[in-house]
């Protein structure tokens, strides 16, 4: 250990934290809650520039030691969680917007640059990034691009990987290699670029991202309905989706006991209701987003929805979202807990609506997420009446069963078992059934001609 502390501090001077520093703990894990997965570091290397990303995979290529890149820390699946005796390198120093290009709509970015930062930049010149995650105060672009990360706004404008036009990334052997650009086609050759999108550091270290930027939208009002069936609700998803254009900005599903049980006791609002609906609508003026939202109103209304809220003001907007926004923060309450993302065709969603609420569980489980992208967090818990190892084993066990129900449900309606989060390291056991043996093959090639010693992030995606 000291001597890897001593090697590195002399091939990156002043770049190098070892386990005595404060703070040091962080690195050894991120927003996954299972301590079984968490591991500290042999050493946190704080890059500064592509040439240190190069020095530094050069080494540890040649001495075959692990390298887990890491953003800020905000992932769900394990993927910022080094292997054993692996060296962690966080992109927190290349924090540098590099260029805000208006007349390309582009701009350029280092890896560790947060994502709501560079929203605040992008705010008066009119732009946003339109992929970004829900996650944006945490968050950083490099770790969007790593996990092709998607967020509340997916249905209407796409996630990470539709915006990103560009990467520089640092494989094993040192090479920089500079993907895409600013231009908006290309056609010159085999497309590398979306491979590293989402590869969750297994491939090499992206250390520069250009990300299209897209028009902001100038207004944005939001309604909150209830519905006593939940297929009822389905079926408005289904309905709103196919406004074509016209899409909502945000279809955003919860069920009523989770929406009861993250408010607060005082708060009636879930009592009665199966499930509710965020359906948000964005356009360029207010007449334009008024008579969006009263196309939502109508299709809600049609489908036996009750409109509960509709918001007026912007402030009125973000309480609709900080509702949403806390399910997760609630969720979290339950000592144990794990925050799942399984995604099926859009069509399928009453369908899985449907087969989740039969899963056979001890566990008590939230169900709410990206309903316009099929994409649902179904989230079991268990809270700790007993702390101490049984109810760990205990929960382990549920989990396993209700993981193998849930993905089954998934896969068996053509979707699969993560559509935002990532394979990370907490569910390389189920990578192979969710993609098959000959894509596994397949991408396990494509993993070794870029690192065929192994050293990008092992046991992340691939067991
Ligand atoms: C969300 C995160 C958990 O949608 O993906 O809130
Ligand atoms: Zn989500």
């Amino acid at each position: 250990m000291k001597s890897l502390l001593n090697d590195l501090e002399r091939l990156l001077p002043g770049r190098i934290i070892g386990p005595d520093a404060r703070n040091y703990k962080r690195y050894a894990r991120d927003m996954v809650s299972a301590p079984r997965l968490h591991r500290e570091p042999a050493a946190v290397v704080m890059i500064e520039s592509a040439e240190d990303a190069a020095a530094l995979l050069r080494y540890a290529d040649e001495k075959r030691i692990p390298v887990t890149p890491r953003g800020g820390g905000s992932g769900l699946s394990g993927g910022a969680i080094p292997a054993p005796g692996g060296i962690v390198v966080s992109t927190e120093r290349m924090n540098r917007i590099l260029d805000i290009d208006s007349d390309n709509q582009a701009a350029v970015l280092e890896p560790g640059v947060k994502t709501r930062e560079l929203d605040e930049h992008l705010a008066p010149l009119g732009f946003f990034f339109a992929g970004y995650p829900m996650s944006e105060e945490i968050c950083t672009i490099g770790g969007n691009a790593a996990t092709n990360a998607g967020g509340g706004r997916a249905v209407r404008y796409g996630v990470t990987g539709d915006h990103v036009l560009g990467l520089h990334v640092v494989t094993p052997g040192g090479e920089v290699l500079h993907l895409g650009g600013k231009h908006l086609k290309d056609t010159a050759g085999l497309n590398l670029l979306p491979l590293f999108v989402g590869s969750e550091g297994t491939l090499g270290l992206i250390t520069q991202v250009t990300l299209r930027l897209t028009p902001r939208p100038a207004s944005r009002r939001a309604l909150l309905a209830s519905f006593h069936r939940r297929q009822a609700a389905a079926a408005a998803v289904l309905a709103l989706r196919r406004l074509g254009r016209n899409v909502p900005s945000a279809i955003e599903y919860m069920d009523g006991r989770t929406v009861s049980s993250t408010l607060n006791e005082s708060n009636t609002l879930g009592a009665d209701a199966a499930a509710f609906l965020l359906i948000e609508a964005d356009g360029s003026d207010e007449a334009e987003v008024n008579a969006l939202m009263n196309r939502y109103r109508e299709i809600t209304q049609v489908n036996e929805g009750s409109i509960v809220r509709f918001s007026m003001s912007r402030e009125e907007n973000e309480e609709l979202w900080r509702l949403r926004k806390a399910v997760p923060w609630w969720v979290k309450r339950s000592r144990f807990h794990s925050n799942e993302d399984v995604v099926v065709p859009p069509a399928s969603v009453p369908e899985l609506i449907e087969r989740v609420y039969k899963i056979s569980t001890p566990l008590d489980f939230a169900v709410y997420g990206h309903a316009g992208d099929g994409n649902f967090h179904v989230n079991p818990m268990m809270p700790a009446d007993s702390p101490g190892d049984s109810s760990a084993r205990e929960w382990e066990e549920a989990l396993g069963e209700f993981l193998e129900q849930l993905y089954a449900v998934a896969l068996d309606l053509g979707g699969t078992i993560s559509g935002e989060h990532g394979i990370g390291r907490k569910r390389t056991a189920y990578s192979l059934r969710a993609v098959g043996p000959d894509v596994y093959a397949a991408a396990r090639a494509v993993k070794a001609a870029f690192d065929p010693k192994g050293i990008m992030n092992p046991g992340v995606i691939f067991g």
